[in-house]
């Protein structure tokens, strides 16, 4: 704490991606908080310019808040890299791993993670698609957040509409079985587990809405859970948290289907921080408040390479 407080940190955040608002709220409340711990912290809007900016500010570390594309990708995390500057979160290729959700599949696979069955398809060979899972399905764009892009597909009516969504936000997309079950999320203290958050969207779909306005989405934490399955579920968000080479203060998100078994969706490398989200949540109940958390985020930021 005594040599954070000899530090310029620079709060990364805005941004260029669609959750920029989010990253405003995010980083404004951690920025409050780093305040309130007496540390000197100053926001930095990250714009094409970021480069120059950085230079510029001689900070000695950076927070990214910053969530989607050119932020939570990797393509920031090098950046700075170069620059000498460490940051929070995840490095270069854990960031970029993590962010597409293709990749992260593949990765979870061939660790025995379980996932939700899925088919990729792509823009460039549309005419060509045909659909290989059976039943209702999500289709999502693969490197995107906050729900932007993702449709439940429960007929043949909903197919197109859903494809030409998702085509919107990325080249590369998603059509993944349908996953019934109870919706989870666990925050990662390093290697160790927060308590999980049970989440239940009254609209039945975690979507923007349902993320981000208050009373649209029922949180319980910690989850209610038996002891089989939280075991399973915590040994598992280690296992992706390892498998995707995370670093920080991630956030796993997954669905315990009929069976018990914890079918992993993704992990986010940086996870919402506004007044609803859900690793303050966690954290809380695990006896750290927002401050401390905060501070949990920043003694953890580091860099891939050392000189
Ligand atoms: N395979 C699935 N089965 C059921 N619901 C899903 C599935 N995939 C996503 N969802 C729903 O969509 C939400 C967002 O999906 P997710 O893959 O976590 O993307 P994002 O990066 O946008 O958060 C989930 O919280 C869940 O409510
Ligand atoms: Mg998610």
């Amino acid at each position: 704490m005594e040599s954070l407080k000899s530090k310029k940190i620079g709060v990364l955040l805005g941004g260029l991606s669609p959750e920029r608002e989010i990253s405003l709220l995010t980083g404004n409340a951690v920025l409050g908080a780093m305040r309130k711990l007496g540390l000197s912290a100053e926001a930095i809007d990250v714009d094409r310019n970021i480069a120059a900016t950085l230079k510029e500010k001689r900070i000695d570390l950076a927070f990214i808040a910053l969530h989607g594309t050119y932020g939570e990708d990797g393509t920031l995390q090098g950046l700075l890299e170069y620059a000498g500057i460490p940051y929070t979160g995840s490095g270069v290729l854990g960031s970029a791993l993590a962010y597409d959700k293709v990749k992260s599949k593949e990765i979870f696979k061939v660790n025995g993670i379980p996932t939700a069955d899925y088919q990729v398809v792509y823009r460039s060979q549309r005419e060509k698609i045909r659909r290989s899972i059976e039943g209702p399905v999500v289709i999502k764009p693969s490197n995107q957040g906050s729900s932007l892009g993702i449709s439940i597909v429960k007929d043949e009516k909903g197919w197109e509409p859903a494809l030409e969504l998702a085509f919107k936000y990325s080249e590369e997309v998603l059509i993944e079985e349908f996953v019934e079950g109870r919706l989870v999320a666990v925050g990662m203290n390093g290697e160790t587990p927060l308590p999980a958050i049970h989440i239940r969207p009254r609209s039945g779909f975690y979507d923007y809405e349902a993320k981000y306005t208050q009373g649209k989405t029922e949180y319980q934490c910690p989850a209610d859970l038996d002891k089989t399955e939280l075991a399973r579920l915590n040994e598992t968000a280690c296992a992706v948290f390892r498998a995707l080479k995370a670093r920080g203060v991630p956030r796993v998100d997954a669905i315990i289907d009929s069976e018990g078994v914890p079918k992993v969706l993704e992990m986010n490398t940086i996870p919402g921080m506004t007044p609803t989200s859900l690793l303050p949540m966690a954290a809380k109940e695990a006896g750290l408040d927002f401050e401390a958390l905060t501070l949990e985020i920043l003694k953890k930021a580091t860099r891939d390479y050392e000189d």
